[in-house]
């Protein structure tokens, strides 16, 4: 076994344009290190922060998914098993968003060697927690690792981004921060059209996911597609209050400006069961704000402690247990890493 164990790969901001160290590997393929197996954590995310729809996202310190790659004899890429997704995923290399993301690293370096996966889902599906990109960023990392880490983490964005696509599309609000960390404004596919933004200290960030799924394209699907110059500017004013409050590291107004969606929330809303009275319990129990997690259902409440956001973790559960829907609560920070290989073996 290699030391790889929780390999700080995104220990700094490093692995945006310009800022990391590691030098291009262009040797090609007779220089990559083989390895028989390896293993990737990715992060669940938190797409658009209210306002930010398809352009902010931030990643969380848990859960995530895990995929194990393995070497094979046959060229391709194959699903061996997926644990934790009741059957929900397709094991079809040409569907399963952890394949389509393996089959492109594997291209992007050049290589036709065989490689299994086993995606472990931490991530429930179609939930707001950003779960195809989770596996498609594993995926991508754990591929990366198996072949000895070729290409850079900025590299691995493209492929992760095709994974992704085959289930929501091309927007990288969850991909960004799985891969990068912390929070992240996407304003292209690129790597060097990706910022990372000052995490506020204290956040810390309640999260609610009741089980009831809704797909990100019937999501997408509600919203309006023209908005007025007055709403437009409304919501163009709540992102810029929002950027302002994070490089001040004003939680409060960051929460604020968070809630002032004014486009996409209320055209959604109508998907999530009972969020006026989740968010109405949010407050009561200590969080400043509450938005849709992505695409939803999972509700997110901005806290600025850990013990309130566990309150509030348990205060939003309460809601829907007391309407007999079945849900999960947690309470986690964001996490300045994004996804880690967990481990390589030779
Ligand atoms: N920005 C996306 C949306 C995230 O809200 O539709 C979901 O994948």
């Amino acid at each position: 076994m290699i030391a790889h164990s929780a390999v700080p790969l995104c220990a700094e901001p490093s692995h945006l344009p310009g800022r990391n160290p590691t030098p291009d590997v262009t040797a090609g393929v007779a220089s990559i290190v083989i390895l028989t197996k390896s293993e990737a954590f990715a992060p669940a995310t938190v797409a658009n922060l209210g306002v930010g729809f398809d352009i902010l996202g931030l990643a969380l310190r848990e859960p995530g998914d895990i995929v194990r790659a393995e070497l094979r004899d046959e060229p391709g890429v194959r699903v061996l098993g997926i644990e934790g997704d009741g059957g929900r995923l397709t094991h079809d290399p040409q569907k399963n968003t952890a394949c389509i993301a393996a089959t492109a690293v594997l291209q992007k370096i050049g290589t036709n060697h065989g490689v299994g996966l086993t995606v472990v889902k931490g991530l429930p599906v179609a939930s707001g927690l950003g779960s195809s990109a989770a596996s498609a960023v594993a995926a991508a990392v754990a591929v990366n690792a198996l072949l000895g880490e070729p290409l850079r983490r900025e590299e691995l964005l493209a492929p992760s981004l095709e994974g992704e696509a085959a289930v929501s599309g091309y927007h990288a609000d969850n991909v960004a921060p799985c891969l990068f960390g912390g929070i992240t404004l996407v304003f292209g596919l690129q790597a060097d059209q990706i910022v990372q933004l000052p995490v506020p200290e204290d956040l810390v960030l309640a999260l609610v996911t009741p089980d009831v799924a809704v797909p990100t394209a019937e999501a997408r699907a509600v919203l309006p597609q023209q908005v007025s110059l007055k709403t437009m500017v409304k919501q163009t004013a709540a992102v810029a209050r929002l950027i302002d409050a994070l490089h001040r590291g004003d939680l409060e107004a960051m929460a604020a400006a968070m809630e002032a969606d004014t486009v996409v929330e209320p055209a959604r809303e109508h998907l999530m069961p009972l969020m006026q009275a989740v968010r109405a319990a949010a407050r009561r129990a200590g969080a400043l704000s509450l938005v849709i997690s992505g695409a939803g259902p999972t509700l997110c409440a901005v806290c600025d402690d850990l013990a309130v956001a566990l309150r509030v973790a348990d205060a939003m559960k309460a809601v829907y247990d007391d309407a007999g829907i079945g849900s999960v609560a947690r309470a986690t920070e964001v996490a300045p890493e994004g996804a880690q290989v967990l481990s390589a073996t030779l």
